[in-house]
């Protein structure tokens, strides 16, 4: 480590990402990557798109992305607030609506990089421990709480909170700025974006990066009511004030045109979840009731760590967390059919000894 890290920089622990292989022959179900390509509506626009424009910066604001959203989900651009992949909004989120004396609560199992921004901003945070089933009780936070995030479904065991729970806590605590991570909300659940316009103390996050196949191409975004996404504002134009290049905001527009091959894409994946979580659950092994493109799974008598390596060793990834509640947990991205039929047989083959 350099002696020149501040002393903040030295005692982070950064998130850590799922493995991206140099190689291709490992069956990828790590990262929660979709296995369809994006829409061919996606590439035809990437290929027509005139290079000689990156000479020029892209809009500040990524207006084609937001105008894009507030037309798929009925609401005004000034509702909508774009970045470089939910990581960045999100971080963006934690550095507008706290500080080091406003504390924030999140689930003890839940997306890992939520303490890692509150390290990185000296925002001090409550974890508030998940039910033994990982079903997550809203009224269990703190009162003195500034603001509560979750993912939702949650990440990683796709555990889904319906609206009308979350609209409860909203209501109950006007002055607590909910956030809600909705990365994987695509895949069965509903998105409380129609709460928005009712509840001025809600956020909700989304990606491009999961149900629309986008993860290279970097676009998350907010909605939340205006003077919330302003806040957003205020901390991009503090940061990077062009951080949606052209080619991404095109793509990203062109996928939400495209709801024909969206919503073809997300019924495929979620049949393949439904079909992957009935072979698991036949074979003995534990899984979660998720509703996203992952499955949560435990196979008895295999230790996390164990069932990991020897997965690798077939030549199929997946994600493990070092953490004591779930260290015997694998979390596995739905790929195609044929993808999860090879993870069946091998995780078969792997009980068998
Ligand atoms: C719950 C959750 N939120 C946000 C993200 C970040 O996604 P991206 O930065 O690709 O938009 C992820 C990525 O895996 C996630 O699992």
């Amino acid at each position: 480590m350099s002696r020149f890290l501040s002393r903040n920089t030295r005692e982070l622990i950064p998130y850590v990402p799922g493995e991206q292989p140099k190689d291709k022959v490992f069956v990828k179900l790590n990262t929660n990557e979709n296995p369809y390509p994006p829409s061919p509506l996606v590439m035809e626009r990437i290929r027509n798109f005139d290079l000689g424009d990156l000479r020029l910066y892209p809009n500040n604001e990524g207006a084609i992305v937001k105008q894009a959203v507030s037309k798929y989900y009925g609401i005004s651009a000034d509702e909508v607030f774009v970045g470089n992949g939910s990581d960045e909004v999100l971080a963006f989120i934690f550095k507008a609506f706290f500080d080091e004396t406003e504390k924030i609560g999140f689930p003890d199992i839940t997306y890992s990089f939520y303490p890692v921004y509150c390290a990185l901003f000296n925002i001090p945070y409550v974890k508030v421990p998940v039910a033994d089933d990982f079903s997550i009780d809203l009224s269990l936070y703190p009162e003195d709480l500034k603001g509560i995030i979750f993912a939702n479904p949650n990440a990683p065991t796709g555990i889904y909170i319906a609206p009308s729970r979350i609209e409860e806590l909203l209501k109950s605590r006007p002055d607590t700025l909910v956030i809600v991570d909705e990365a994987y909300i695509d895949f069965g659940g509903e998105s409380c974006a129609g709460l928005i316009r009712m509840y001025d103390n809600l956020i909700i996050v989304q990606t491009l990066s999961k149900s629309r196949s986008l993860a290279g191409m970097r676009v998350g975004f907010a909605m939340g009511c205006k003077e919330l996404m302003d806040g957003l504002a205020r901390i991009k134009d503090s940061f990077n004030s062009y951080p949606l290049d052209k080619i991404a905001q095109i793509a990203a527009e062109a996928a939400f045109i495209d709801t024909e091959y969206f919503n073809e894409t997300r019924q495929k994946i979620i049949n393949t979840r439904q079909w992957t979580q009935e072979k698991l659950l036949s074979l003995g092994i534990q899984v979660t009731d998720s509703k996203a493109n992952f499955l949560f799974v435990k196979i008895p008598e295999v230790p996390g760590p164990e069932a990991l390596t020897k997965l690798r060793q077939e030549g199929i990834l997946v994600r493990h967390f070092n953490s004591p509640r779930i260290c015997d947990w694998l979390r596995i991205t739905i790929g195609t059919q044929e993808q999860m039929e090879i993870l069946v047989e091998k995780i078969k083959k792997i009980m068998e000894g």
